[in-house]
């Protein structure tokens, strides 16, 4: 297995269009059905970055801004932000699409941990990240302080730990 990789080496997309099953009462997407095709888009790309089983470990803060009508082709960005031992960050960005109106809006944007483990479910180390673009770098560095904000908050991390947010945790 190699020992780093790169993001643009598990990028992932996947294109989807929304039928009468995926809306809600109004005729939107449903956002849950959203959350799956994250969760999916997402998955893969951190098997990619792995080529390993991985499991969903978080999903971070997901905000609808724009409503995804029946008829939408909606597509979906994932990439690793930044791998850790077992875990890794996945970026996904979300664009919805009205293809005859020639319109396409970005919809939604989450970070997801996925962690890799072995057949018995157990994490397994994954390889680490080199980033190529300016854009990349910044979210590596950010996912740090995500992570460990994230962790705080599963109680998986005491808040005096978490030494890339002291500045929010202490006056
Ligand atoms: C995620 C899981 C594999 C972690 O296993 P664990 O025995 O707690 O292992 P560890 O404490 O060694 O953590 C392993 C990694 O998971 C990360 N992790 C655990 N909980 C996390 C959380 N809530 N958010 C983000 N990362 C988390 C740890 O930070 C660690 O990352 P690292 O190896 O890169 O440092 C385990 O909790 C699990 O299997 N959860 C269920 C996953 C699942 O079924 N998902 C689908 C839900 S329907």
């Amino acid at each position: 297995m190699s020992k780093t990789k790169t993001p643009s080496e598990s990028l992932t997309t996947m294109t989807e269009m929304i039928f009468p099953n995926d809306t809600n009462t109004l005729g939107n997407l449903m956002g849950g059905n959203l959350m799956r095709l994250m969760d999916v888009v997402g998955a893969i790309c951190a098997q990619k970055h792995s080529n390993r089983i991985v499991v969903t470990a978080s999903v971070d803060n997901v905000s609808f801004k724009e409503p995804i009508p029946l008829g939408s082709v909606v597509t979906l960005q994932a990439k690793v932000t930044r791998a850790f031992s077992s875990s890794m960050e996945v970026v996904i960005d979300v664009w919805a699409e009205n293809i005859p109106a020639q319109e396409r809006v970005s919809t939604n944007k989450a970070f997801f941990t996925f962690v890799a483990v072995d057949q018995t479910g157990r994490p397994i180390d994954v390889p680490q990240t080199i980033t190529e673009t300016e854009e990349e770098k910044e979210l590596f560095d950010g996912a740090l302080r995500r992570r460990q904000l994230r962790l705080v908050l599963a109680g998986r991390m005491k808040p005096a730990e978490a030494v890339e947010l002291r500045s929010l945790f202490e006056v």
